[in-house]
């Protein structure tokens, strides 16, 4: 029911569009975030941090979960079961789950021994069929436990990575995860052109919430073929539960079930989904 992500961001990279890859945190989520990728009839990439793996359950539950719910909403379009961020721990365990993909987040090891164990996670996801994103330079800020400096990629370092394999790859260019802060100096182009032009490689732009449309375009224009949104799901949900909590409408006959409470925060979660594919330029399956 899944597919790993090798060919998908290797046409995007060539055909110069992104592929979403968007955070889950439980069913609802999960029902957004596929629904989204049918309506526009794209594929998509549906990820679990570290973090959200655990409130769910864990690697296997969110396995079945996400392959269940394709099957039982009919999804067609090809579907990415990624794990996000994940530790040499995590990796180990999402690709024994039965993951499709996995990254191997090691921007807070020394280099030397980030590149051993992407090296690693590489062998064994592919000996499973599984595609690897392995992290260069840090993303700054915060996602669910995992802190950077937002260190911008070195190209000597992005290269040497890079020829450890894996199938897309993670660069820090000034983005940052969550809310950018009040005088962000904006993406780094000139790093980002550097590193597309030595590797070929799909490149990866985590923290795609609040980046404005037109440097998200540039940034794909220039090699970037997945692009990483959570906060801004995240918001778009909160903001539509806050609008019927606070309208009454859960003291209103029975408005407090769950499945009328949540109903228009998961509508919203999958219009957020629905305009990124459309900024990404996601092609369409034919
Ligand atoms: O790995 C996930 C992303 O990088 C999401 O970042 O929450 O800032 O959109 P974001
Ligand atoms: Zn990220």
């Amino acid at each position: 029911s899944f597919i790993h992500g090798t060919e998908m961001f290797q046409a995007a990279r060539k055909g110069g569009y992104a592929v979403g890859a968007f955070n889950t945190n439980n069913l609802e989520w999960t029902r957004a975030i596929l629904a989204a990728g049918q309506n526009t009839n794209t594929p998509i990439l549906i990820q679990t941090s570290m973090g959200a793996a655990k409130y769910m359950g864990g690697y296997k539950l969110v396995r079945n979960l996400v392959a269940d719910t394709i099957d039982s909403m009919g999804i067609t379009v090809p579907v990415v079961m990624h794990l996000d961020h994940g530790n040499y721990e995590a990796a180990k365990e999402a690709i024994a789950a039965g993951y499709s993909s996995v990254m191997f987040d090691g921007h807070d090891l020394p280099f030397e021994e980030n590149l051993e164990k992407t090296k690693e996670i590489v062998a064994l996801a592919h000996e499973h069929g599984i595609s690897v994103e392995a992290e260069v330079g840090s993303i700054g800020g915060e996602e669910d436990g995992i802190i950077g400096a937002g260190e911008l990629a070195d190209v000597e370092e992005v290269k040497t990575l890079n020829a450890a394999g894996p199938d897309f790859l993670a660069v820090g260019i000034g983005n940052i995860h969550g809310v950018y802060p009040e005088g962000w100096k904006g993406l780094n182009f000139e790093r980002l052109g550097e590193i597309a032009a030595a590797v070929d490689t799909p490149l990866v732009l985590h923290g795609g919430s609040g980046i404005p449309k037109e440097q998200i375009q540039k940034a794909i224009s220039m090699g970037i073929a997945k692009v990483n949104v959570n906060t801004e799901q995240q918001i778009a949900w909160a903001k539509a539960v806050r609008a019927y909590v606070e309208a009454g409408k859960d003291l209103e006959g029975k408005g407090f079930d769950p499945r009328k409470m949540l109903a228009g925060g998961t509508q919203a979660i999958q219009d957020t989904v629905e305009e990124r594919i459309d900024w990404f330029g996601t092609k369409k399956i034919n």
